[in-house]
């Protein structure tokens, strides 16, 4: 009897470390040069990419309390060994120049909380998939929305070129000038939305404007080169 009540104790404490549970996947991509602005070291990466890189494949709710750190399954370095040269090339760790410490991070942060549907090589897998199904950079250029130092584009413009690939709400969160004399935000990231199979698009839930908004910043932001 005590024996079987053992078993008992560690099938739920196994089920317990492998649930995880979500609502919906939000796929974020940065951009390198806004990600580097405005830091006093900038970054270590120098030649910044000229597209938008993985910082996350988040598993996550509509509100909050927001899942992170589901459960301590570290990324295994043979995982990781497996998808180097992509993770280099699409998930670079741009600000620290570390990609294996800043993958491990998102996983335990994001990646534990939809073990429930994804192992770790198909987390890594969808978030590369998502990632090479949609280049955000080739996106906005065919709606000539291209880098550059001071032009300014309508957030509206940039959502309407988004859509012709992803066709639900997406999310846009900016950086801000510390200097407050510039009011227009620096897009940083591009955050598109899918339901918890990782492949049906849909919309960004809550506030899909993440400090791309500003008093007299007429919707107008940099998307800076
Ligand atoms: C996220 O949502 C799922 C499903 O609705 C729920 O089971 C889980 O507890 C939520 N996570 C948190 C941290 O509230």
């Amino acid at each position: 009897m005590r024996f079987i009540f053992f078993i008992f104790v560690i099938f739920t404490i196994q089920f317990e470390c492998s649930r995880a549970y979500y609502e919906y996947f939000n796929m974020v991509q940065q951009w390198p040069v806004t990600l580097c602005m405005f830091r006093i070291k900038g970054c270590a990466v120098k030649a910044l990419p000229n597209k938008f890189t993985i910082h996350g494949l988040w598993g996550t709710n509509v509100s909050a309390p927001y899942p992170k750190d589901c459960t301590n399954e570290i990324l295994s370095p043979i995982t990781y060994g497996k998808f180097l040269s992509q993770i280099q090339n699409e998930w670079p760790d741009i600000e620290n120049g570390n990609d294996k410490g800043f993958v491990e991070t998102e996983w335990l942060k994001h990646g534990t909380c939809s073990l429930n549907k994804f192992t770790q090589i198909e987390y890594l897998q969808l978030a590369l998939d998502i990632k090479n199904s949609i280049s955000l950079i080739d996106v906005l250029k065919n709606a000539n929305i291209v880098p550059h130092k001071t032009a300014t584009y309508d957030i509206s413009d940039i959502v309407r070129a988004i859509k012709t690939s992803h066709p639900n709400e997406p999310t846009l969160m900016c950086k801000m000038d510390p200097n407050p004399r510039n009011v227009i935000p620096y897009l940083q990231e591009i955050r598109l939305c899918f339901e918890d199979n990782g492949i049906t698009p849909r919309n960004c839930p809550g506030n899909t404007r993440i400090m791309c908004i500003n008093k007299n910043s007429n919707n107008k932001v940099f998307f800076p080169a």
